[in-house]
């Protein structure tokens, strides 16, 4: 195993818990103490006397782990309960005037809206889908912007107890067609448009495209007008949301459903082309989201807390549509882009509203440093006591200007690792207690039982990298893959025959049981964050009439992290250099954006007359890299069919 996943970092500094933090923080050392013994004397016991604690049952639950048919756990599944109760009304006796968002649009109009007001949006919108035939256990397509209306539709849904699943505005009609037809959904809701950076993004426009040569399940389009962008609304099939929820009620009485009713659905890349509903819980989700904000983040009453990221990714339904919610927390949502109108922007929506806890990802963080420390310092960012990092490995460079010049070299940076699947944050420091060090995301939290073992499933203890498991289902774990039970097996526990769940990370300890985490195991790309399959951006490429064959790998990036480099086979003669063959390289990269979404586009395309393939068949994966990194080829290369390609695969285009 040490030959295969090798670890080259070297990291020693060791950042402990100010005193001042300690006075404050929600979980002291001793509390932590106690947690940590607690879920390994009592493991059932820990996560139920916690789901009692923290969340508000209209049933109570007498169960707690179902295990009975594994890897398909269950949790509370006799208790009853609804999500948007708990993230609303159980405020509302003594936060009804808190303020629950405060929103800044891209175009820096400002909107907050109490406890009270989100209360009031939530019950109208959920009174107008109940009106328009939504029902419990129907599902529900989100593609809206981040603005406020998103959650209230999230929460809309979980009040009736409909599955959302919402797909990132930036991905495109193909992209939504495909995720609604999986999903069967019966309704989508959208927006006529959002605006990002000072342009308008077409989102009713791809509703369109995308129901017009399939997603034949929907019944109804839901359309905010969020923008002055005219909107054409079909007859019979779209109503418009001023429209439904005008003369509704601000009264409705939740759902109430089972703890395993699915909450939502969110689809992830995988390593083959169809992404994976990955499926939540209502009970055991929103457990996990309630204690890690309370937790990690620190929060508390005082603070203003602002997630970046959108509600398209598991992010943004974790610690902002639901997380901190559930908390009666004070959030800030922004619809804009952190480099407009300059790259002053996350400074100055911080510094206006005072915002105490941050939580961004490393490429955001790695493309605002290369602008400076001036833009940063031109703003009052005195009241932030907390930083957090998500999504993929932070570089102790990054780190140390994050923590140093956003932080003042005071507030503590949580390394939160998690993803999609595990619902909430694994792997992450408890600030008054946590010693951090640079590019570590630390410990598992109390409760989660994480390990790395060899590809005999042999536990390693330190030094050696190795798979990152989870051996004891959690709460907020992922349920299955929508309509998939059997991918859902394949895909985390098959690896070593259904004992641990495979996170399908890379990662090593350190001699303090601190966890690093190296890369991805299989065929998924990083890109800002974001995981893309490279079977899908090759199924995106070999979709265009002129591609025959395509390999894609990734490249370390500066920014983003990694980018994504495309080797191309076309079924025409390859364009000479020049204008024409630039021309094909912009027209694949636009396909790539038709098919996926422009997070989709390869940075670099480069055309060959035959795919590097051993000779029974398979991609050398491994030569595609080295050229994507312009490395000198020095492996063996006897097995290669035909090694002369290489050398095209070299060129840059010109
Ligand atoms: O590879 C890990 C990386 O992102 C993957 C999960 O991606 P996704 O489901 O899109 O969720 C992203 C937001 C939770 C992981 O398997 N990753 C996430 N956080 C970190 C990370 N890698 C290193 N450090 C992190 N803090």
């Amino acid at each position: 195993m040490s030959n295969n996943i090798e670890s080259i970092l070297q990291e020693n500094r060791v950042f402990k818990p100010s005193e001042s933090f300690k006075k404050q923080a929600n979980l002291s050392e001793s509390d932590y103490q106690a947690l940590i013994t607690k879920a390994e004397n009592d493991y059932e016991g820990f996560w139920c006397d916690l789901a009692k604690e923290k969340l508000t049952w209209s049933k109570p639950f007498t169960e707690g782990l179902d295990d009975s048919n594994p890897p398909f756990y269950k949790w509370f599944s006799d208790g009853e309960l609804n999500a948007s109760y708990n993230c609303i009304d159980r405020h509302l006796t003594d936060k009804e005037d808190k303020l629950a968002i405060i929103f800044e649009a891209d175009d820096g109009a400002v909107e907050h809206y109490t406890y009270k007001d989100l209360h009031d949006e939530v019950c109208r919108l959920a009174n107008a889908l109940t009106a328009q035939g939504i029902t419990k256990g129907d599902r529900v397509v989100i593609y809206m912007p981040m603005i406020p209306q998103a959650v209230f539709a999230m929460q809309a849904c979980a009040r009736i107890g409909a599955i959302h699943s919402i797909v990132f505005g930036g991905f495109s009609a193909e992209a939504l067609r495909d995720r609604i037809e999986d999903a069967s959904a019966k309704m989508v809701i959208t927006a006529n448009a959002g605006r990002r950076g000072g342009k308008s993004v077409p989102l009713k426009a791809a509703v369109d495209e995308a129901l017009e040569k399939g997603g034949d399940s929907v019944r109804k389009v839901l359309v905010y007008k969020h923008t002055d962008d005219a909107v054409k609304l079909k007859e019979g099939r779209d109503v418009s949301w001023h429209d439904a929820i005008a003369g509704m009620s601000n009264y409705h009485d939740a759902v109430m459903v089972n703890a395993e009713h699915p909450l939502f659905l969110l689809y992830t890349s995988g390593s083959t082309g169809k992404p994976k509903g990955i499926q939540h819980s209502t009970g055991g989700y929103l457990l996990n989201a309630h204690i890690t904000n309370e937790w990690v983040f620190d929060l508390k009453d005082s603070d203003v807390f602002w997630c970046t990221a959108d509600i398209g990714w598991i992010t943004g339904h974790t610690y902002v549509a639901y997380g901190p919610l559930s908390l009666g927390m004070t959030m800030v949502m922004f619809e804009g882009v952190p480099t407009y109108p300059d790259a002053g922007r996350f400074w100055q929506v911080c510094q206006d509203h005072g915002v105490t806890v941050f939580y961004t990802a490393p490429t955001a963080i790695r493309a605002l440093m290369k602008f400076g420390n001036n833009l940063p310092e031109q703003y009052d960012l005195s009241k932030l006591r907390l930083l957090g990092t998500v999504g993929e490995p932070i570089n102790p460079e990054a780190w140390m200007w994050y923590h140093q010049v956003i932080g003042r070299g005071e507030c503590p940076i949580m390394d939160t690792w998690w993803q999609t699947e595990t619902g909430a944050h694994m792997i992450a420091p408890i600030p008054g207690v946590t010693d951090l060090k640079p590019g570590s995301c630390t410990k598992p939290l109390p409760g989660i039982d994480a390990h790395i073992v060899d590809e005999n499933g042999v536990e390693l203890t330190h030094g050696e990298g190795g798979y990152l498991v989870i051996r004891k289902p959690w709460p907020s774990m992922v349920r299955t893959i929508w309509n998939d039970d059997a991918r859902f097996v394949e895909t985390y526990f098959a690896m070593f025959n259904n004992k641990y769940y495979v996170v399908g990370d890379s990662a090593h300890l350190d001699l303090d049981g601190n966890f690093w985490i190296m890369g991805r195991i299989d065929d998924v790309l990083n890109v800002s964050g974001h995981r893309l399959g490279t079977m899908e951006i090759e199924s995106a490429l070999v979709s265009h009439e002129w591609v025959s064959e395509a390999a894609v790998v990734g490249k370390p990036h500066d920014i983003k992290g990694e980018s994504i480099f495309a080797f191309v086979v076309l079924n025409i003669e390859i364009p000479d250099e020049g204008s024409e063959r630039m021309e094909l390289v912009q027209a694949l990269r636009n396909h790539v954006a038709k098919e996926i979404g422009p997070i989709a586009k390869p940075d670099d395309i480069r055309f060959g007359s035959n795919l590097p393939k051993t000779r029974s068949g398979k991609i050398m994966r491994r030569l595609l890299r080295s050229i994507a990194k312009g490395e000198e080829i020095t492996s063996d290369i006897s097995t290669l069919e035909d090694p002369s390609i290489l050398d095209q695969f070299m060129q840059p285009n010109k």
